[in-house]
């Protein structure tokens, strides 16, 4: 993530531009419009060291205007507390063009339109692939299959940039990528609506500490199953044989999917080339594969309709299913109006999202970026006024 640090024997406190920040203690957020972009960034003190870092849950894109608002940012920040810079990542670096972020990218505004979802799954021929990398997999089908329409999820920059450049260097039409987590966004597509799902080695590094953090769980595969088309397959393809036998079991268990093979798992010597598959037969490591079938139509429900402002009770709900948690509230005090961080939604996994509040208000922030899934719908209605 874009940071600097700067050295210093005076305090953030001592800066007099104060409609610069809110802050709540010793931790200031700096609210950033560009014609592009915005997103927050976030100031602390350490000792006689100021950290700046972009705050990562409002997820801009990494480009060098970015960087260079944030290097700028900084030298304004060093001017006014007589600092000196000791560190920063903040050099030029060829980034995918902003261009290519609108031709391939589906941004969260885009998917919290259940106008623009239902187009993008308009008809039949539309796969999803979970955690796609650096895109090789998506990209192979997406250029065998030109009648098809591909849809990734990444949720790491480095490898969406990397899979947007392949996209664009195979020249491809058919193909869009979300730069978020896949758990929270698979509610959104439309029931009934996607031909493939695919999920290839997504557990790399399948530890019991890690299983919270697992894309595949009863109900991620709920979700799967009510988005996939009748006759639809969900694909898992891994080298990790605990993996392949927890993903039958979660499946098996929770879903109406039926295996289309005698045996859940199978061994697979299929050629289909991505990164992982590509090292872990390098490495003479044995590939599984698991495929489902959907039977059946789900029962169609529309989406949760949700409209912002909204008038909340400014107060922790916590559930076993949902949690909205107020993890911060910033305030300045040049502006009518607060900056509130919050963890909402599925109690296992919210999303970390900021908000404006004012006078008992909730509302958007050109910065806000969450998906507004069921999920985020139920733990908001549990404070409401
Ligand atoms: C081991 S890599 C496999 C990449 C690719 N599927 C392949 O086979 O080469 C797993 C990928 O899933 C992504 N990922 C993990 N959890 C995710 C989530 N919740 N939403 C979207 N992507 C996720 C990771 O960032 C990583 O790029």
């Amino acid at each position: 993530m874009p940071n600097v640090v700067l050295k210093t024997d005076k305090s953030l406190f001592d800066i007099k531009d104060t409609a610069l920040f809110f802050n709540l203690k010793s931790v200031f957020l700096h609210p950033v419009e560009l014609s592009k972009e915005s997103f927050f960034l976030r100031l602390y003190q350490n000792g006689d060291r100021i950290i700046i870092k972009l705050e990562k849950a409002t997820m801009p894109k990494i480009t060098n205007d970015l960087k260079s608002y944030i290097m700028n940012f900084a030298v304004r920040i060093k001017d006014n507390l007589n600092a000196e810079i000791l560190h920063h990542n903040l050099n030029a670096t060829p980034n995918p063009p902003v261009e290519l972020y609108d031709k391939y990218e589906i941004t969260t505004a885009a998917i919290n339109s259940v106008e623009y979802i239902n187009s993008l799954c308009s008809n039949k021929n539309v796969s999803l692939e979970i955690g796609i990398g650096s895109g090789e997999f998506i990209t192979d089908k997406a250029k065998n299959n030109q009648k098809e329409s591909f849809i990734g999820a990444e949720i790491l920059n480095s490898d969406f940039n990397i899979a947007i450049r392949r996209f664009d260097k195979a020249n491809l039409n058919n193909v869009k990528a979300i730069r978020y987590d896949a758990r929270a966004v698979l509610d959104r597509f439309k029931p009934n609506s996607l031909k493939n799902v695919y999920l290839n080695f997504p557990e790399p590094w399948f530890k019991h500490r890690r299983i919270k953090h697992s894309v595949l769980t009863t109900k991620t595969a709920v979700e799967i199953e009510k988005i996939l088309s009748k006759n639809g397959t969900f694909d898992i393809l891994t080298d990790n044989r605990p993996f392949a036998i927890s993903a039958a079991v979660i499946i098996e268990s929770s879903t109406s999917l039926k295996k289309t093979d005698k045996y859940s798992i199978r061994i697979t010597d299929e050629n289909i080339k991505t990164k992982y598959e590509k090292k872990w037969i390098k490495y003479k490591r044995t590939i599984y594969k698991l495929q489902y079938i959907k039977e059946n139509e789900t029962e169609y429900k529309s989406p949760a309709k949700f409209d912002f402002p909204v008038n909340i009770e400014l107060k922790n709900r916590i559930t076993k299913d949902y949690v909205l948690k107020i993890l911060n509230l910033y305030s300045n005090p040049k502006k009518d109006e607060k900056i509130i961080e919050m963890a909402v939604g599925y109690a296992k996994n919210p999303q970390h999202i900021f908000l404006g509040f004012k006078k008992g208000l909730l509302y958007l922030l050109p910065q806000s970026n969450f998906v507004i899934n069921s999920d985020f719908v139920k733990a908001i209605s549990m404070s409401l006024q």
